[in-house]
């Protein structure tokens, strides 16, 4: 895409695909977003599919396929152990990664939760770029600790800093002195880094963590559930990638790695995820429970027509043309807020926009959630729908006391190949009038609090009648617009 060159000096993210199977959409009026917002206990995970506009949710599960992974869905082999469909994707994967073993599982966090089970033991540490929150809630159950050895910088919400994703390495290094490398369950890196803005890992960082957990006898395990975000940036921000192409990078990532897993409701744009491995010992050891929760190891919980999609989809990640979509749309999203002013997370990264709820609602505490309150006005003025990245996504302390998050984002995802660029004008133009009428936007407390990754089910309440004032707000600028 890069290669194009407009006439008039513009730079446009072009799509590079064209659009032949679309979804009709709702826009509903403000009262019935009011209506719709509050039935959902003022979080968006609760809200029904049909009373939003713009679902910039998540990208899990809702990239566009393209028509050579539908076509494919149609030739699986369906069977309960042994389908030549499985075979084809452990055949892509060791092609890809040059990992021979491969073990599937029905999605991300299900990798998760056996590698926590198999690795983790009561005491035992994981160091982190930063942690995601099934990640951290597997570890935790299992008895392990996550400790997060990030740049001092990687915080930093406005920045030029290409790799915000990388380790810290003489953090690692005084992790290891201090607790001896016996008591790590195993390191691990996460591509795009989700929770702080989707920001990518350098090959060079990897290359020097590898180094170091070789040198400890420390398994690296790589989530590489948002690679084909973090390939993007490797190739266009990192001198050394430049002339390679992304199978090369792929392979050297991988041929870094111990373990790689990934849910593949984004790597891949289907649904699903698995675990590669170098080391059939390791493979060994992590088969059991496959068995045991998610199905036949020639399945692992997914349908085969599923299988199908990921290998293609897996294989169209080495596309530059398919992976600069979505960085390039988050990028034009970034530039448009920055050019109005709104307090966005830079360099942009991967997955979708990051608004810094804090800087945008700067009247608010975080004891109020404001990455929560921001989500549910915005979906007020616009029925776009994004995530509380916040406070919200923490679970408290044992104590009961809260765990402020070190950053408070709405996270406005981009799903890949799914939005037009009209859509996310009209998203920024929306963000852009909230921006201006900030000060009426209040806080949030829960009504109903669960005690495990509350963001999900947690139901909360207006601090006062900030949303009515909102929607009066809005008539009286907007008019009788949607
Ligand atoms: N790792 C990362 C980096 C993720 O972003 C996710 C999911 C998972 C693991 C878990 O995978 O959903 O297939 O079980 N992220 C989604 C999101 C939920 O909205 O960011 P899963």
């Amino acid at each position: 895409m890069s290669d194009v060159k407009l006439y008039s000096g513009e730079t446009l993210p072009l799509e590079m695909h064209k659009v032949r199977i679309v979804q009709k959409l709702n826009l509903i009026p403000i009262e019935q977003r009011y209506a719709a917002i509050t039935a959902a206990g003022n979080n968006t995970f609760l809200l029904k599919n049909r009373d939003v506009f713009l679902d910039m949710l998540t990208d899990s599960g809702v990239n566009a396929m393209s028509d050579q992974q539908q076509a494919a869905m149609m030739i699986a082999d369906d069977s309960y152990a042994g389908s030549e469909t499985f075979y084809r994707l452990e055949a892509k994967i060791e092609e890809l990664f040059g990992m021979p073993y491969f073990l599937p599982a029905h999605q991300g966090r299900a990798c998760e939760s056996i590698i926590a089970q198999v690795f983790v033991r009561p005491e035992t540490i994981v160091p982190t770029n930063y942690h995601f929150t099934t990640t951290k809630a597997h570890i935790t159950l299992n008895g392990g600790t996550v400790e997060e050895i990030f740049c001092d910088d990687a915080l930093e919400v406005t920045s030029d800093k290409p790799f915000k994703g990388d380790i810290d390495l003489a953090k690692l290094q005084t992790l290891i002195e201090r607790h001896g490398a016996g008591k790590i369950a195993f390191l691990r890196i996460e591509a795009g880094t989700n929770l702080i803005g989707g920001q990518p890992v350098s090959l060079a960082n990897m290359r020097a963590v590898s180094e170091v957990c070789r040198a400890h006898d420390i398994l690296f395990v790589l989530d590489a559930s948002l690679l084909a975000d973090n390939l993007y940036f490797n190739k266009t921000r990192e001198a050394a990638c430049r002339d390679m192409d992304l199978r090369r990078i792929t392979r050297e990532i991988a041929g870094l790695c111990d373990l790689i897993y990934f849910s593949a409701r984004k790597l891949g744009c289907a649904r699903g995820g698995g675990i590669c491995m170098h080391r059939e010992d390791l493979y060994k050891q992590i088969r059991d429970k496959i068995v045991l929760y998610e199905g036949f190891l020639t399945y692992g919980g997914m349908s085969v027509r599923e299988i199908e999609a990921i290998r293609v989809g897996l294989d169209e990640t080495m596309d530059m043309d398919m992976i600069s979509q979505g960085p390039q749309f988050i990028r034009f999203m970034v530039e448009e807020m920055a050019a109005r002013g709104i307090p966005a997370i830079t360099p942009p990264g991967g997955l979708g926009a990051h608004i810094d709820a804090r800087a945008f609602l700067s009247h608010l505490s975080q004891a109020e959630y404001p990455a929560g309150a921001l989500a549910a006005a915005l979906y007020l003025v616009s029925g776009v729908r994004g995530m509380e990245r916040g406070t919200l996504s923490e679970q408290r302390h044992p104590d009961g006391s809260e765990r402020f998050a070190d950053m408070e984002l709405l996270r406005l995802a981009l799903p890949r190949r799914v939005f037009t660029m009209s859509q996310v004008k009209y998203a920024v133009d929306r963000i852009a009038w909230l921006y201006e009428h900030r000060t009426l936007v209040g806080g949030l407390r829960f009504t109903e609090e669960p005690s495990v990754l509350r963001f999900f089910f947690g139901r909360l309440t207006p601090t006062s009648a900030w949303q009515e004032a909102l929607i009066e707000r809005f008539r009286v600028d907007l008019g009788d617009s949607l």
